[in-house]
């Protein structure tokens, strides 16, 4: 059995038997799923849809039970929330970020989703004694698999447009920290063009994601 976590943040809605304004990001996660269990019978997928289901954000009172050294019962509620979201990371084989695009980066909900599950004693830890790398992640083995939809263009890892993409590389830089050794990207672009080129890398982008779930199932 193999676990995915499927973690979905656009704030478009995904309905497969629509297929005008809806989230190109949804129906690339949904393309890879449905291959993968087709490859693999026994996939077990968790779905988190942040959009629905908005992490909260950080507090004070968050950090300070993060950082207690005897967690009091209260602090143990404040907690409750990113202990079942790290759960899930953690029993994730693979884990799958459908994902907009949003001002040149990741949408808020995902941003809260990864400062909810990056906690220092649960997935790093810090020590001063490492000299200047006093950061360790402690999971391992995992595979990150981000599928993407933006409306501009050329912002693929490679592409001369990259430096403008901080959803791709923040994401790539935050792999460690939930235990994934590896890190895919496939991306539809020109969404906010809607010509021949958007059509031409929409269709690419699923059959590069067709491709990827068959390679990892
Ligand atoms: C609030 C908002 C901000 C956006 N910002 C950008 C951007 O900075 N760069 C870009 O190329 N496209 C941007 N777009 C376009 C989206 O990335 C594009 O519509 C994409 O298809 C959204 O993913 P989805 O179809 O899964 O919802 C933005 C769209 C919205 C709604």
């Amino acid at each position: 059995m193999k676990t995915i976590l499927y973690i979905s943040c656009s704030a478009r809605e995904y309905h497969p038997e629509q297929v005008e304004h809806l989230s190109i990001s949804r129906s690339l996660g949904e393309a890879f799923l449905s291959e993968y269990k087709s490859q693999y019978g026994q996939t077990k997928v968790i779905h988190r849809d942040l959009s629905r289901q908005p992490p909260s954000f950080i507090t004070t009172d968050f950090l300070a039970a993060t950082f207690s050294e005897d967690v009091s019962e209260e602090q143990q509620k404040i907690l409750a929330e990113s202990d079942a979201l790290i759960q899930e990371v953690m029993d994730a084989d693979v884990i799958v970020i459908s994902s907009p695009m949003y001002n040149y980066g990741m949408p808020a909900v995902l941003k809260a989703w990864f400062d909810q599950v990056i906690r220092i004693g649960k997935t790093f830890t810090f020590d001063l004694a490492r000299g200047d790398k006093p950061l360790e992640p402690i999971l391992c083995g995992k595979k990150l698999v981000l599928l993407a939809s933006w409306g501009e263009f050329n912002f693929k890892k490679g592409d001369s447009l990259y430096f403008m993409n901080h959803l791709t590389s923040h994401i790539e830089q935050l792999c460690p920290y939930l235990g994934a050794e590896q890190f895919f990207e496939i991306a539809s672009e020109y969404q906010e063009f809607g010509d021949e080129r958007h059509l031409q890398s929409k269709a690419q982008a699923f059959v590069e994601a067709k491709a990827l779930a068959r390679e990892l199932a």
